[in-house]
């Protein structure tokens, strides 16, 4: 049966006092869930992180990584640096990456395809922006997406990917797909893994909905039969709306 998943993308907030202490609480305050909870502070808290949370079931995520193996690559971070300190999950494809940093879904294939070989689960964004949506083509841009950046792996690796659907028109805006825009979506999502790849493998990937969840809303998109959870940005920096989420599950 595919993971239920709370995660919790913590962009450029946070620094390593504040990081310690929302850690603290979060742990502190777990409830039992049947959830996978996951945060992803910033690279230079990262190591902290793994260590504050050593005894906690909450796993920690990196934003992002480079896919070269090492080198000269100013300000990158690879697949092996973030193992090596005990991150085992890697975002990619964040719509903050593709459009303020030129990030492409041919310079994300290659990364998915770094992350893989080396063990890492994947958590892969996607997601239209508003004029597509408006334009009717966000079925087509979200299958283009889907197509160019993960549809050439093999069968086996589909079991290290996790899909977070983020329509750009709702992240950090405060609208939010509704709970039957995010069913209709996630549904197209699995149609379109089953025919590319298998239904057994459509029906186990995890497919989270992002963009503006809050704990008001969270229990309705969650109890949407294809939405096995969400990636949260804003309500995940305070400690109290994360945790209503997670028990949005
Ligand atoms: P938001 O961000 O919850 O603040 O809309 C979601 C995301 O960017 O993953």
């Amino acid at each position: 049966m595919r993971s239920k998943i709370v995660a919790g993308n913590w962009k450029m907030n946070k620094n390593l006092e504040e990081t310690e202490k929302l850690l603290a609480e979060l742990s502190a305050k777990l409830p039992n869930t049947e959830a996978e909870v996951m945060v992803a502070p910033t690279f230079v808290n990262l190591s902290r992180s793994v260590q504050v949370l050593e005894s906690s079931t909450i796993q920690v995520m990196a934003q992002n990584m480079h896919f070269e193996e090492s080198g000269a690559f100013t300000g990158e971070i690879s697949a092996d640096m973030l193992l090596n300190i005990g991150v085992e999950t890697v975002i990619l494809g964040h719509s903050e990456r593709r459009a303020y940093f030129g990030e492409t879904d041919e310079l994300l294939a290659k990364k998915v395809a770094k992350a893989l070989e080396k063990g890492l689960r994947v958590m892969f964004c996607f997601g239209e922006e508003l004029d597509e949506r408006k334009a009717g083509n966000h079925f087509k841009v979200v299958e283009t997406q889907l197509k160019n950046a993960l549809f050439s792996l093999d069968n086996s690796s589909w079991s290290s990917i996790v899909l977070a659907y983020e329509p750009v028109w709702a992240i950090g805006t405060g609208e939010t797909a509704s709970p039957e825009q995010a069913q209709e979506m996630h549904a197209f999502i699995r149609k379109t893994i089953a025919e590319a790849y298998s239904n057994s493998i459509a029906d186990e990937v995890s497919i989270l909905y992002g963009g503006s969840v809050k704990p008001n809303n969270a229990q309705e998109i969650f109890s949407k039969t294809d939405v096995d959870g969400g990636l949260i940005g804003g309500a995940s920096l305070v400690a109290d709306d994360f945790l209503a989420i997670v028990n949005a599950i």
